[in-house]
C-alpha cells in the first residue's frame, strides 16, 4: 500500500460514517423539513439522498445557512443550531467520500405524528375555504379570517397549527382581531397582507414555522382570547412550479386557570425610516428604560427584505451589557418568535436598546429594487419596518401598573416625536 492508499485507508477507518454519526445528526436537525411532504425541496432521511449531497451539506452547514436559524446569540428554546463539532463532522464525512458504514447500526428514521401532538384541542378551526396557490410568481402573504370562533372569553395555554399543504406553506402567524378590520377586508379568499395583518393592536398569538413544536404560552401566563375577536391566520405561501391548494387547520388549548402573572410587551422600533439608494449600513435605533425589575421571557423581531442585521441588548444599571438578540444575517423568510433558554433578569433602570442595520446597495441580493431606490417606512414588500418586541414579566406583580404607565408614556412620545408623514 502506497502512502496515498495508506492515508485513504486511515481516513476511511476513522472518518465519520452515515450510519453511526451522520444519520443521528440529520434526523435531529434536518428531517423535520427534509422529508417526503416536508417544506424542504428534497429529503435527507436515507443514505443515498444524503450521500449524493454530502458536499453541499458540508457547505451550507458550514455557512450556517442550514438549518435555518437566525440568532447567533443568546441561547433560545428549541434552537435549530449545529455545534462547531457537528459542522466539522459533516465536513469530515464529505471529505472522506461520504462513507455509509454499517447499515445495521443506522438508527430508525424518526416518524412524524399525524394529528395534534397535544391531544384533543378545546377548539379546532380551519380556513373557511381552500386557497389556490398559483404555480409561479412571487411569494404570497395572505390573511384568512375566521369570524368569532369562540363563544365567550377564554385563556389560551397552547396552540398548534397544521398546514394544509407543507409544499407551499412557508410559515403561519396567528392573530386575533377585535377591531373587525380584517373581516371587512376579506374577499372570500382572504386578503393580501405582506408584513403585518393590517389592524391594531396586532399581537401575535403564536405561529408555525417548519419543524416547530406546538406553541405553548409560558407557564402561568395564558393569553386572553376575546369572545368577540376574530382569528386571523397570516400565511406565507411559496409557489413551487405547479398549482397547489391549501386549507390550514389550527387547534387551541384553553385553561380555566387565569394568569398568575402578567406579561407585558416592551415595543421598540421606529417609523422614521428613509434609506437613500446605495446606503449599505443605514441604522435604526430605539431604547427604553425599564422602571421596575423584570424577567424577559422572549423576543420578536420584525423587518422586511433589506434589513441586514439585528442587535438588541440591555445595559444594566451597573453598566454591563447583555445581548438579548443578535442576528448577523437577517432573512425575512425565517422570522419567528424566540423564547429565551432561561428568563433574563433585568433590574430596575435597565435600558433596553435596539440597532437594526439595512443594506440598500445593489450588492445586497435581497434588495427588491435593482437598481436600488429610496426606501421608506411602510407595510409593502418594497418598504421597510423596524420593530422589536421584548416580552417581560415584572418580578413583583404590584409593579405592573408602573411599567404599563411607562410604556404608555413611551408610546405617546414616539407618536408626538416621530411625526409620521404618509407618502414620505
Ligand atoms: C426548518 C426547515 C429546515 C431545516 C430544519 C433544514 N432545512 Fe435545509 N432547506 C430548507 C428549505 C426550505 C430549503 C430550500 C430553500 C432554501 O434553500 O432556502 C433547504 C435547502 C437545503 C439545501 C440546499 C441548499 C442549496 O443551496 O441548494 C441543503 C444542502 C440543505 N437544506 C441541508 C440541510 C441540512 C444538512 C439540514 C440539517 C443540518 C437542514 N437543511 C435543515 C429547510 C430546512
Amino acid at each position: 500500500m502506497g502512502l496515498a492508499g495508506l492515508l485513504a485507508f486511515f481516513f476511511s477507518a476513522t472518518a465519520p460514517t452515515f450510519s453511526h454519526d451522520v444519520a443521528p445528526l440529520l434526523y435531529k436537525g434536518c428531517v423535520s423539513c427534509h422529508r417526503e411532504g416536508g417544506v424542504a425541496p428534497f429529503p435527507l432521511d436515507s443514505y443515498p439522498s444524503a450521500a449524493k449531497r454530502a458536499g453541499l451539506i458540508a457547505t451550507v452547514t458550514g455557512k450556517r445557512y442550514m438549518p435555518p436559524w437566525l440568532p447567533s446569540e443568546p441561547r433560545f428554546q428549541h434552537e435549530l443550531r449545529l455545534s462547531l463539532a457537528e459542522i466539522a463532522l459533516l465536513r469530515q464525512w464529505a471529505t472522506a467520500g461520504a462513507p455509509q458504514g454499517n447499515p445495521k447500526v443506522t438508527p430508525p428514521a424518526p416518524t412524524f405524528a399525524t394529528g395534534w401532538q397535544l391531544g384533543k384541542p378545546d377548539l379546532e378551526v380551519r380556513m373557511p375555504t381552500a386557497f389556490d396557490v398559483p404555480a409561479d410568481g412571487p411569494d404570497l402573504y395572505q390573511c384568512f379570517v375566521i369570524p368569532e370562533p369562540a363563544a365567550g372569553n377564554h385563556w389560551v395555554r397552547a396552540l398548534d397549527i397544521e398546514p394544509g399543504n407543507t409544499k407551499v406553506v412557508h410559515h403561519v402567524i396567528l392573530f386575533q382581531d377585535t377591531s373587525r378590520t380584517a373581516r371587512k377586508r376579506d374577499t372570500g379568499a382572504g386578503y393580501p397582507c405582506f408584513g403585518t395583518p393590517g389592524f391594531l393592536p396586532a399581537r401575535g398569538l403564536g405561529g408555525w414555522t417548519p419543524g416547530a413544536l406546538p406553541f405553548q404560552m409560558p407557564a402561568g401566563i395564558p393569553e386572553l382570547f376575546h369572545g368577540t375577536g376574530d382569528l386571523v391566520l397570516q400565511i406565507h405561501y411559496h409557489p413551487i412550479g405547479k398549482p397547489e391548494t391549501d386549507r390550514t387547520r389550527l387547534a387551541l388549548y384553553f385553561t380555566e386557570q387565569a394568569p398568575q402573572r402578567r406579561m407585558l410587551d416592551v415595543p421598540l422600533g421606529s417609523n422614521r425610516i428613509d434609506i437613500p439608494p446605495g446606503n449599505a449600513a443605514y441604522k435604526v435605533t430605539d431604547h427604553f428604560t425599564i422602571p421596575v425589575d423584570v424577567d424577559a421571557l422572549g423576543i420578536i423581531p420584525h423587518a422586511h427584505y433589506i434589513c441586514k442585521s439585528i442587535y438588541a441588548y440591555a445595559v444594566l444599571p451597573d453598566g454591563t451589557r447583555r445581548t438579548l438578540l443578535r442576528i448577523p444575517d437577517w432573512n425575512f423568510n425565517w422570522q419567528q418568535q424566540y423564547r429565551f433558554g432561561v428568563p433574563i433578569r433585568l433590574p430596575e433602570d435597565t435600558s433596553v436598546e435596539m440597532e437594526f442595520t439595512y443594506d440598500n446597495s445593489a450588492t445586497n441580493p435581497r434588495n427588491p429594487n435593482q437598481p436600488p431606490k429610496r426606501i421608506s417606512w411602510g407595510p409593502g414588500t418594497t418598504d421597510e419596518m423596524a420593530g422589536l418586541h421584548l416580552e417581560v414579566v415584572p418580578v413583583r406583580s404590584e409593579d405592573t401598573d408602573e411599567l404599563s404607565q411607562a410604556l404608555w408614556g413611551k408610546m405617546m412620545r414616539s407618536l408626538g416625536g416621530g411625526i409620521y408623514r404618509p407618502g414620505r
